[in-house]
């Protein structure tokens, strides 16, 4: 398929659509804003960034392996697979991967801005069907924004608990006028969660993070949507942000269940990516006080950990790191170059790509197909788009000083 063609996949709500795919729920207790149906968009200066980063590869001499490698010289190791940076001996040499085809699943055109709204969809009808009335969520902005509209819709109190000035502003000024109740706690998104789960063994309320399996079954939802808008076949490699791991647990279930049903033939290689400052699946031991700047996949201690490490494992696919400054670079490109605005954790799925591509992991795989997910949209954090680009010049308002201005600024304008 050429990469202009991707196939617009519409909605009527996750529900509506991939309901034969999930545990039934009865139609009044339906809540939906119409999520799902994102687009796949095609990705030609990320794609470009990719032969330009396996071009590099190709003239070092650190000999990194690609994926069957990998898998080989792991499983003859009896190492886990893919628990981070994967190279040969040096001089072993690469071939280069002219033609690897990135498509960009912009999850942050979901209605609230993120792909949460999947999972919250179907949980809190699931909710609103078990008649609670309170439900309460721990997050680091997108789960309490996703939480507080579709509460607000279905009738259902909600309330938030985040860590104290760790999230985006969008986030937070989201579950405010969404009517939540937000308790900004004083630790960060590990503790607030501990509380979250100790609050839901003491009273009868709905429980909205990713550890309801109720969240996973509407997460899913987008790999079904990748494979339908790939027409009828999986990626080769599906790129995606890791912080709690309910994401990539979810999309692993997806695209395995895909199959199964006889919908695809093939599952794709998970490729999960934590920022570095908060990797605990990487250096295998959980951090206590993770940092970047990325701050929805700021997390220390994973709830779904085993699951991630599944996804990686049963796909032979890699969990890896990138810094702080891959992940802004990544975000700049898309940003830039692509038109797509996605908050930092988001490009961290690009981020890993491109940090793989310099390796040379994907050599000798002509033609694949790698699907980013870009979870959040950008508008969520005003702060760390400011970052991208240069401030506005400031001018009086009339036209041959902001002519003077421009040219000042190294901007002819003919
Ligand atoms: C924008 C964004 N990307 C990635 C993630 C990580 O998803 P998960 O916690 O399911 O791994 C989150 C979680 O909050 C998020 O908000």
């Amino acid at each position: 398929m050429p990469m202009s063609a991707v196939p617009h996949v519409s909605s009527g709500g996750i529900i509506a659509t991939y309901g034969a795919y999930l545990p039934r729920v009865g139609p009044a207790a339906v809540v939906t804003l119409r999520e799902g149906g994102t687009p796949l968009i095609e990705a030609r200066a990320v794609s470009e960034a990719v032969r330009e980063a396996e071009a590099a590869a190709q003239t070092e001499t650190t000999g990194a392996v690609g994926p069957a490698e990998a898998l080989e010289a792991v499983e003859s190791s009896g190492r886990p697979r893919g628990s981070g940076t994967l190279r040969s001996p040096a001089g072993a040499g690469t071939s280069g991967t002219p033609g690897l085809r990135v498509y960009l699943k912009y999850e942050g055109l979901n209605p609230t801005g993120s792909f949460k709204d999947r999972g919250m969809a179907y949980a809190v009808s699931r909710a609103r069907e078990a008649g609670y009335r309170v439900a309460v969520c721990a997050s680091t902005g997108n789960t309490s924004a996703s939480a507080a509209a579709y509460c607000a819709r279905a009738g259902i109190r909600s309330v938030v608990v985040i860590p104290e000035a760790a999230i985006a502003a969008g986030k937070l000024a989201q579950a405010v006028a969404h009517g939540a109740v937000v308790v900004a706690v004083r630790g960060n998104f590990d503790q607030a969660l501990a509380v979250v789960r100790d609050l839901v063994s003491r009273h009868r309320i709905a429980l909205l993070n990713s550890l309801n399996p109720d969240r996973i079954e509407g997460q899913k939802t987008a790999a079904f949507e990748v494979c339908d808008q790939l027409g009828g076949r999986a990626p080769d490699y599906l790129a995606i942000p890791v912080g709690n791991a309910g994401n990539i647990t979810a999309y692993w279930k997806g695209f395995c269940e895909y199959r199964e049903r006889g919908k695809v033939t093939s599952v794709p290689r998970m490729l999960g990516f934590q920022a570095a400052g908060a990797a605990p699946i990487v250096e295998g031991r959980p951090i206590e006080r993770p940092q970047t700047i990325a701050t929805a996949i700021r997390i220390g201690n994973p709830a779904s950990w085993k699951g991630a490490v599944a996804a990686r494992d049963e796909s032979g696919g890699v969990i890896d790191s990138v810094t702080d400054d891959e992940i802004l670079n990544a975000c700049r490109l898309l940003a830039a170059r692509e038109g797509v605005l996605v908050e930092p954790a988001s490009a961290a799925s690009v981020a890993g790509v491109l940090k793989l591509a310099r390796q040379g992991y994907f050599r000798g795989q002509r033609g694949a197909t790698v699907v980013c997910v870009l979870t959040g949209h950008g508008l969520k954090d005003p702060d760390a788009m400011m970052r991208l680009g240069s401030s506005p010049i400031v001018a009086e308002a009339d036209t041959a000083s902001v002519e003077a201005a421009l040219a000042a600024a190294g901007t002819p304008l003919d």
